[in-house]
């Protein structure tokens, strides 16, 4: 474990229910679990186009990971996001979600997904009567050419279903992530907000981040700004700023007499660290304390070697939080400096 400087308290035992507080003053209440590094797609930003996948028996268990669902909610934590890889691939997925919804009764706010929308058809129901509150569904493309080719081997029609399953099912403020490289899918802004507003859903537009070689495009040529889409989308729509949040990084306007709400997730142009309030875990068992640094603590040895002892998990989560760091150090020329690809944290 690498260690931060500058760090105060950080489990703060003043309060009625324990909260995890890093060295900066940071509440940390939000966990994203990446439950397997295997997808079915190979996004040109996210993999390279040979992968070599973690093996079976390094990975946590479901047992593991409801394990620790409960110490995290026990910690404070009200938002699990569950993610991959693609976290619906994984066998017997529901099982986590049924065992993660029950946290609901003692603390937890939002058990929330996200996927590449590929299982949904055959999942949105039950991941809905789990307790799954939101989904988050990838999307680059309207083009089923140009879907492919981001995706490398992703099915346009398969996820337009599977959206349309998950809103048959209930599922409401679905949130379309959608990576934004320039010359390959920057002119169809204004179009995917057209068809976010007339299904009703909410649309995120990210900047690529630089994690892992990916050996199919320059990221710096590839780099489309926030403010750049920004622009684009004022030349159509009517932006309006909101201080609405998802507990996630993204800053959201409204359009007028529409229901969508339009984010920005802007990693390079409006840096979001200061406010950081969420840690992850890999599919492996580390926690990792930022997304954009190498920084972690292996909750996996502890499950492993103190099967059941949930005081010592706790206390290897709390003890990890002094490391986390400032925020990340994201440069966009050059190689990628944390050579994790982003399948192992999901984001
Ligand atoms: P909401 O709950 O809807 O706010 O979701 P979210 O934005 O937190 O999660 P999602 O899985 O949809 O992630 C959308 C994008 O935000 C992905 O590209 C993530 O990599 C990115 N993201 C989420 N958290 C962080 C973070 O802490 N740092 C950075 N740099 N990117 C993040
Ligand atoms: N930069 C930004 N976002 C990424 N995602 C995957 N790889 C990257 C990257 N390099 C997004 C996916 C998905 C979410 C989990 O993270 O599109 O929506
Ligand atoms: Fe799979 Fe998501 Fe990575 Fe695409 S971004 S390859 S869908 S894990």
């Amino acid at each position: 474990m690498t260690s931060t400087k500058n760090f105060s308290r950080w489990a703060d035992s003043a309060s009625a229910r324990p909260t995890l507080i890093d060295g900066f003053g940071r509440r940390i209440d939000y966990v994203r679990f990446s439950v397997t590094d295997r997808c079915d797609f190979r996004c040109v930003y996210c993999m390279s186009e040979q992968m070599t996948f973690v093996p079976r028996a390094q990975i946590l268990t479901l047992e593991e990971l409801a394990e620790l669902g409960w110490a995290f909610v026990e910690l404070g934590v009200h938002k699990i996001r569950i993610t991959g890889g693609e976290p619906l691939v994984r066998q017997n997925v529901l099982w986590l979600f049924q065992r993660l919804g029950q946290l609901r009764d003692y603390g937890l706010k939002e058990l929330v997904l996200t996927t590449n929308g590929s299982q949904l058809a055959r999942l949105a129901a039950d991941l809905k009567a789990a307790g799954v509150a939101r989904l988050n569904i990838s999307l680059d493309s309207l083009d089923p050419a140009r879907f492919r080719r981001i995706t490398r081997n992703g099915d346009l029609a398969t996820v337009l279903g599977g959206i349309q399953a998950a809103q048959s099912a209930g599922f409401q403020h679905i949130k379309l992530n959608v990576v934004i490289l320039k010359n390959r899918n920057h002119d169809e802004v204004v179009d995917l907000v057209r068809f976010a507003i007339d299904k009703g859903l909410d649309i995120s537009f990210i900047e690529e981040m630089p994690l892992g070689q990916i050996g199919d495009h320059d990221r710096a040529e590839a780099y489309y700004s926030s403010d750049a889409i920004h622009a684009d989308l004022t030349q159509v729509f009517t932006l309006t700023p909101t201080t609405e949040t998802t507990g996630g990084p993204a800053r959201y306007y409204r359009i007028p007499d529409t229901d969508s709400r339009i984010g920005f997730i802007s990693p390079h142009s409006h840096n979001f660290c200061e406010d950081c309030n969420r840690v992850r875990v890999s599919a492996e068992g580390r926690l990792l304390l930022c997304l954009g640094q190498e920084n972690s603590s292996d909750l996996k040895s502890t499950l492993r070697v103190y099967p059941g002892d949930r005081e010592r998990l706790k206390q290897t989560i709390i003890s990890a939080m002094v490391f986390k760091p400032r925020g990340h150090d994201f440069q966009l020329d050059g190689q990628p400096v944390i050579l994790r690809h982003m399948n192992h944290t999901g984001g």
